[in-house]
C-alpha cells in the first residue's frame, strides 16, 4: 500500500479549491439510477469511493462516462440487481443502493456492509424502516436480500437522525405509493443536495434540513443535471492544517454557512476567520489555544468526520482541551499514533483528554481510518523531522489528490508508491 513521506514544519499557505462533497455525491450517484435516465453530476470528485460507486453502477448494467469533474451517468439499462461482494463490501456507502435499488427494480441482493474501522455500525434503522414501506428483508450468511413489489408510504420515525437511512428511505420512498414522512430524519447539508437533484429528476420531496421529510410518491422521474455541494469536511481538514502550521489560507468554492459548527471552533482555537459567500480566509495565530469541550453531534452540531483533525490541534493547543465522541464508538483510534509523536491524551471511556505540547515528533504511523489518518497527516505536516503515514488507501478514500493539493500550499509530502517502495527495499537489499 502506498505511503506518504511528510517533513514537517512548512507553514500551509496560499489558496485551495473545494471538490465535491463525497458524502452528498454518492447517494446522488445511487439515486441516479431510479430515473432509468441520463443523469449528468459536475462538481464530482475524483476519490476511491466515488469510483467504486462507479463501478458498481456498471455492474448494474449503467453506462458511465466521466470528463474530468462531471460524471454521465445512464441507467436505462439495468441487467442485474445483485452487487457483487468484493464492491459492496469495499465501501460501506454500498448500503445506499437499497432503496434506489428497490425503487427501480423492486428487490436488491447485497453482501452486509457490516462494520468498519470506526465502529459497528449497524443497518437496523434502514432496514425496519424499508420493512415499514412494505419491503421482505431476509439476511443469510452476510448476505442481505430485500424484495417489495409495490413499497407503500408510511411515516418512519427515526430513533436517531442517521444521515444513510435518511437518505436510504427518501430514495426508495420515490417509487413508494402515497405519501411517506420521515419524522427526526438528520438534517446533514447532503441531505438537502439529495433532495434537491431529486426534484430535479421529477420528485417531490420538501422538508429536507428540517424536523420532518415529506416525499410524495411515484412521480414520474426524468434524468436531469445537478452540481453537488462542496465538501465541508475537505474544508475543515485543509483549515486544520493551516491552523496547526500558523498558514494563512483562502478556500474557494466553499459554503461557510454549513459549517457554523466547526468554524466556531477555529475562532475559539484562536484563529482569525474571514467567510464570503462562498470563500473561507483563516489565519492562524502563533499558537492555537486549548478549547474547553468539543462534543461531536448529528448536524448543526460539530461533525464527527471533524474529530480527528481537531484531536491534532488540540494536542499542539496552549492548555487543557476535552473532545467527546458522541457519534461513533471506536473513533479515538489514532491517540496512539499522536501520543508516539509526543501528543499527551489520555482516553477516558468516549472522551479523550488533551494536554497541548509544544511540539510534536515526526514518527513512523499508520491510517487507521479516512479521517484519522488525515488527522495523523496534518500532526506530520506540524511535526518536526520526518512523519511516514502509512496504509493511505484510507486517506484515498476520501481526498481527491491530497498531496497534490497539500504541495501545492507549501507542503513538503510525497506519495511513496507501494511497488517503488518494494523496488528500493530491493536496492538497499543489493
Ligand atoms: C454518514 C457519513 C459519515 C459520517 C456519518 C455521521 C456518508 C457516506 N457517510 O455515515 O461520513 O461520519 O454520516 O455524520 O454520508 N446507526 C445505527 N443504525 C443504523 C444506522 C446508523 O445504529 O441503521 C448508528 C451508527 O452506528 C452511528 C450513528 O447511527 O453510531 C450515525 O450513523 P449514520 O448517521 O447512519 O452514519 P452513516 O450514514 O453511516
Amino acid at each position: 500500500m502506498d505511503s506518504y513521506h511528510i517533513i514537517g514544519g512548512k507553514r500551509i499557505s496560499g489558496s485551495h479549491k473545494l471538490t465535491g462533497a463525497k458524502n452528498g455525491v454518492l447517494p446522488i450517484l445511487a439515486a441516479s439510477l431510479v430515473t432509468g435516465e441520463t443523469c449528468t453530476i459536475h462538481n464530482c470528485p475524483d476519490l476511491l469511493d466515488v469510483n467504486t460507486m462507479l463501478t458498481i453502477l456498471k455492474e448494474l448494467g449503467c453506462k458511465v462516462q466521466r470528463e474530468k469533474n462531471t460524471v454521465i451517468v445512464d441507467s436505462s439499462q439495468l441487467t442485474q440487481s445483485y452487487i457483487p461482494k468484493v464492491l459492496g463490501k469495499e465501501m460501506r456507502s454500498s448500503v445506499f443502493l437499497l432503496g434506489p435499488m428497490l425503487a427501480r427494480c423492486g428487490a436488491v441482493e447485497m453482501s452486509h456492509p457490516g462494520g468498519c474501522a470506526i465502529g459497528a455500525r449497524p443497518i437496523d434503522l434502514h432496514l425496519k424502516a424499508l420493512q415499514k414501506m412494505g419491503a421482505k428483508v431476509e439476511e443469510e450468511n452476510e448476505k442481505l436480500f430485500c424484495r417489495a413489489l409495490k413499497l407503500k408510504g408510511t411515516t418512519i420515525r427515526l430513533d436517531f437522525p442517521s444521515v444513510g437511512a435518511t437518505e436510504n428511505i427518501m430514495m426508495a420512498a420515490l417509487s413508494a405509493e402515497g405519501e411517506t414522512r420521515i419524522v427526526h430524519p438528520a438534517k446533514e447539508p447532503e441531505i438537502e443536495d439529495l433532495q434537491n437533484f431529486l426534484n430535479a429528476c421529477g420528485a417531490s420531496i420538501v422538508g429536507a434540513g428540517t424536523g420532518e421529510i415529506v416525499i410524495s410518491g411515484g412521480k414520474p422521474l426524468h434524468g436531469a443535471e445537478h452540481k453537488v455541494i462542496p465538501d465541508r469536511i475537505e474544508a475543515g481538514t485543509f483549515l486544520a492544517a493551516a491552523a496547526v502550521t500558523k498558514g494563512e489560507l483562502l478556500l474557494e468554492n466553499a459554503a461557510p454557512f454549513q459549517m457554523a459548527s466547526t468554524l466556531a471552533k477555529f475562532r475559539e482555537m484562536g484563529c482569525s476567520l474571514r467567510t464570503e459567500q462562498d470563500r473561507i480566509y483563516l489565519k492562524a495565530p502563533q499558537r492555537l489555544k486549548a478549547v474547553k469541550e468539543i462534543k461531536t453531534l448529528p448536524y448543526p452540531g460539530f461533525p464527527t468526520d471533524m474529530q480527528s483533525q481537531f484531536l491534532t490541534l488540540m494536542s499542539l493547543a496552549d492548555g487543557q482541551s476535552k473532545m467527546t465522541e458522541t457519534i461513533f464508538e471506536n473513533r479515538f483510534k489514532q491517540i496512539d499514533a499522536l501520543k508516539n509523536m509526543g501528543a499527551q491524551i489520555e482516553l477516558q471511556g468516549c472522551s479523550a483528554k488533551v494536554i497541548g505540547v509544544e511540539e510534536l515528533r515526526g514518527c513512523h504511523v499508520e491510517a487507521k481510518d479516512l479521517r484519522g489518518g488525515a488527522a495523523m497527516v496534518i500532526a506530520g505536516l506540524a511535526a518536526s523531522g520526518e512523519t511516514i503515514v502509512e496504509k493511505i488507501c484510507h486517506i484515498d478514500r476520501g481526498y481527491d489528490k491530497f498531496e497534490v493539493a497539500l504541495k501545492n500550499l507549501g507542503a513538503r509530502i510525497e506519495r511513496i508508491q507501494e511497488d517503488e517502495r518494494e523496488k528500493n527495499y530491493k536496492c538497499e537489499k543489493a
